[in-house]
């Protein structure tokens, strides 16, 4: 999204304390809330789509809903909201939309970090103000944990049929091997700050 983020209200590496705050600001945050509601309409939708797809035609027949839905109803909340709102993952399948900037890259290594600490999967997210040459933005983060249906396109064993599908799709897929509750990836939401 950006190329050269720079944070200026929170350092670099202080992802413990930078939680801490968000902990304590996220009830009055208005900022972190809408982008909150945001992240459960993109993943309510994706989720219910998918299932309905899975249930009708199978795996394979469901890449379609990732691939042509997933940054679809993306591109109408940012439409919609004035958010910037993606996907991105330090192991994605769209290069394209899903490889992280300079900052997301570190907030997703954050948590891995936060993880492996033992802090639960569904409650890693981080808030922060940051400045780059395109000027100031509210970005927000949340990481997707990988649940038992994502197995089936992100698992450590892929049916031959979706292989060959995802292959044909993205030669450079690197979202494959996972285990339930690992980081799938994260929601990235951008709002420009105007003052
Ligand atoms: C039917 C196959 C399928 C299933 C099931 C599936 N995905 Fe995906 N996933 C894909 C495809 C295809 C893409 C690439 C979408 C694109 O081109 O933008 C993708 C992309 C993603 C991305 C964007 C980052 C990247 O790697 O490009 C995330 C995050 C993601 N999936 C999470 C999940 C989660 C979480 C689940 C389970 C709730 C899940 N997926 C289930 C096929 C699937």
């Amino acid at each position: 999204m950006h190329a050269t983020a720079r944070p200026i209200l929170i350092a670099t590496g202080l992802s413990l304390l930078t939680s801490l705050t968000l902990a304590h600001a996220s009830a009055d945050d208005p900022m972190t809330e809408e982008a909150k509601e945001l992240i459960q309409e993109f993943a309510g939708q994706l989720q219910s789509e998918l299932k309905a797809a899975i249930q009708t035609g199978g795996p394979v027949q469901a890449i379609s809903v990732c691939k042509d839905r997933a940054p679809a109803i993306a591109a109408e909340l940012s439409e919609s909201s004035g958010w910037e709102v993606g996907r991105v993952s330090l192991k994605m399948r769209n290069t394209t939309l899903g490889t992280p900037d300079a900052w997301e890259t570190r907030v997703l290594e954050s948590f891995e970090t936060r993880l492996a600490n033992g802090q639960p999967v569904d409650t890693l997210s981080q808030a922060e103000v940051v400045e780059d040459d395109q000027g100031r933005a509210f970005r927000f983060m949340k990481a997707i944990p990988t649940q038992e249906v994502c197995l089936a396109c992100h698992g450590k064993t892929i049916a031959e049929p979706v292989a060959q599908a995802l292959d044909a799709h993205y030669p450079n897929d690197r979202a494959r091997g996972f285990e339930v509750g690992d980081i799938r990836g994260a929601f990235t939401l951008s709002k420009p700050l105007t003052e």
